[in-house]
């Protein structure tokens, strides 16, 4: 398989939220065959597709309820296809999301394997007669009861997720077949939801009590035959020219490696999460205050792990995360702190992911009741919260953490609806009423505008080797304000240094650079000229400043 994807950048189209091409208030793919054009104009080079695929929307998409087709509320197959060779006319590779941990308890497989003990779908999912203590993810207890089979199937996710049993072989020629079928029609590769939890252990051990949610975690993921069952799947892939990402939910470097290089490599990729919990514990409904030393610690772990063995994949935000700029930057200096964010990731080795909505710095929803919310997930969580606090308190917890802040429509213009549908139709789910301020066709016209931003970021890696290939080294890891990295290859050096703080700060330039004229490239205040510049060694930085230089050594 070729590394086409290392020169690469991605947007990611949750389609639901991203624009509205037949007037019904929900996103479809006639909105996004319109929107191909700006994807293109934001600097990306490919898309991936969050789930397309019909669904009862119990976790919006990602529980299917057929693998090969398009839910009919976002268009058909015909449709797809159109989208996809407009895509690939523009220069865009379109990867989707293969989601085989579990379908929808919908899926004809489903339906099937419920009706009895022997008939050829009785093995496709893991039913018990008494289940273990493992909890689910999103529900409470991991198992449920199905009385018309008169056992319990295990559900990792919602109960209306059903666990795929991977270990028989009838199931994994399933996912060979999906795999054809859309690789056959043209699509350039998959994300794959969850693919380190396919495997279970055997026997399916008790966990022991760990945290709520987690326990059984150990038990299923990285379990006994994960290598062989993706191996299996990469050998579908390696037939054609397309790569493959696999989403690691809780995984180490170590066990990333493994998926990455060696002789049972099977992805390309993987999104780990480290860097997604500088201001929470494992999940965001654990939140803490946000610290950059464990950011700049998860980053810097990834990147000279990986370095010269495996390819990072870079991410701030994607449809499971609250706004990146609610998190980690403010949203009172919210174009700095979400031009400061786009230069903290965009210029690391790997290859950057955007999110719908990141580019034009949207920010996290409030919503006045929890009924409010639609997200499975966060509904759990807030139940879960601590009974004796506030209703507020409880909220407010949500507010910070809930997958629906990623989920509202897209911000198009200042019309109604934030031109995400028509005047006369009702958005599926409510807009940020920020969206007069913040989106697409103010930002267009603005040349310091955090998408013109993320533009000149996506132009300027593009264009040079040192920031697509060449090392990295961070400076200053203890600095708790300031992140400073480099990249280097040859005689060619970048510096970025991103300041994290709300107030002016000092910051020290590596002794190595001092008193060198370097080119600033990039820097997110534009009273500050581009072009030489004499860097001192010791200077301000103003409020999420950030600034890209280069230098010749
Ligand atoms: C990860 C997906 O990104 C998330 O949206 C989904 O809820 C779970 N996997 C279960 O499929």
């Amino acid at each position: 398989m070729s590394d086409w994807y290392k020169k690469m950048s991605f947007y990611q189209i949750w389609i639901r939220s991203f624009a509205d091409g037949n007037g019904d208030g929900i996103g479809d793919l006639w909105g996004v065959y319109d929107k191909l054009e700006y994807i293109k104009s934001v600097g990306v080079d490919g898309i991936w597709f969050s789930p397309i695929y019909p669904s009862p929307n119990a976790d919006f998409g990602y529980d299917i309820s057929d693998y090969k087709d398009i839910h009919p509320e976002y268009g058909d197959l015909a449709l797809f296809k159109k989208v996809l060779d407009k895509a690939h006319d523009l220069g865009l590779k379109v990867i989707m999301d293969l989601v085989i941990n579990h379908t929808s308890d919908e899926h004809p497989w489903f339906q099937e394997s419920r009706k009895g003990r022997c008939n050829p779908y009785s093995d496709y999912y893991i039913w018990r007669d008494t289940p273990n203590n493992w909890e689910s993810l999103f529900e409470g207890n991991a198992w449920e009861y199905d009385p018309q089979r008169g056992q319990y199937y295990l559900h990792i996710f919602a109960k209306k997720q059903p666990d795929l049993n991977m270990d028989n072989p009838a199931v994994r020629k399933e996912v060979e077949e999906i795999l054809k079928f859309w690789l056959d029609m043209g699509v350039d590769g998959f994300r794959e939801d969850v693919i380190n939890f396919i495997s279970k252990k055997e026997g399916l051990p008790s966990g022991v009590p760990l945290l709520p949610a987690v326990n059984g975690m150990p038990h299923y993921k990285d379990g006994p035959h994960i290598y062989e069952y993706n191996r299996q799947f990469r050998r579908v892939c390696q037939k054609y020219d397309c790569f493959q990402i696999g989403e690691g939910p809780m995984t180490t470097l170590k066990s990333a490696l493994k998926y990455l290089t060696g002789p049972e490599k099977c992805l390309d990729m993987m999104f780990s999460f480290d860097h997604m919990m500088a201001d929470c514990f494992y999940t965001e409904y654990m939140h803490r205050p946000f610290s950059l030393l464990k950011y700049k610690r998860a980053i810097s772990k990834w990147q000279y792990g990986l370095e010269g063995r495996a390819w990072n994949s870079l991410y701030l935000e994607n449809h499971d995360h609250p706004r990146i700029i609610s998190r980690y930057g403010s949203e009172v200096f919210r174009v700095k702190s979400g031009t400061m964010l786009a230069a903290s990731y965009l210029f690391l080795q790997g290859t950057p992911f955007i999110y719908q909505g990141q580019e034009i710095g949207m920010t996290n929803i409030r919503l006045g009741r929890i009924e409010h919310y639609e997200d499975v997930s966060s509904k759990t969580n807030f139940h879960r919260y601590h009974l004796k606090d506030s209703m507020a308190r409880r909220l407010h917890r949500i507010h910070l953490s809930s997958r629906d802040s990623a989920r509202t429509p897209m911000q198009w213009d200042d019309s109604p609806h934030a031109g995400f549908t028509v005047p006369q139709a009702q958005p599926w789910f409510y807009v940020n009423r920020n969206y007069t301020e913040v989106n697409v066709k103010n930002q267009e016209k603005d040349p310091s505008s955090i998408l013109n931003f993320y533009r000149a970021c996506l132009k300027l890696r593009k264009s040079s080797k040192t920031l697509l290939f060449g090392g990295y080294r961070e400076h200053f890891p203890k600095d708790r304000y300031v992140f400073t990295y480099e990249r280097y290859r040859k005689d060619i050096r970048y510096l970025i240094i991103c300041s994290f703080s709300e107030s002016a700060v000092a910051f020290r330039v590596p002794r190595e650079y001092e008193g060198r004229t370097g080119e600033l490239m990039l820097c997110n205040y534009e009273d500050r000229e581009k072009g030489p510049d004499k860097v001192r060694s010791i200077g301000f930085l103003r409020a999420y400043e950030t600034r890209v230089y280069r230098f010749r050594f």
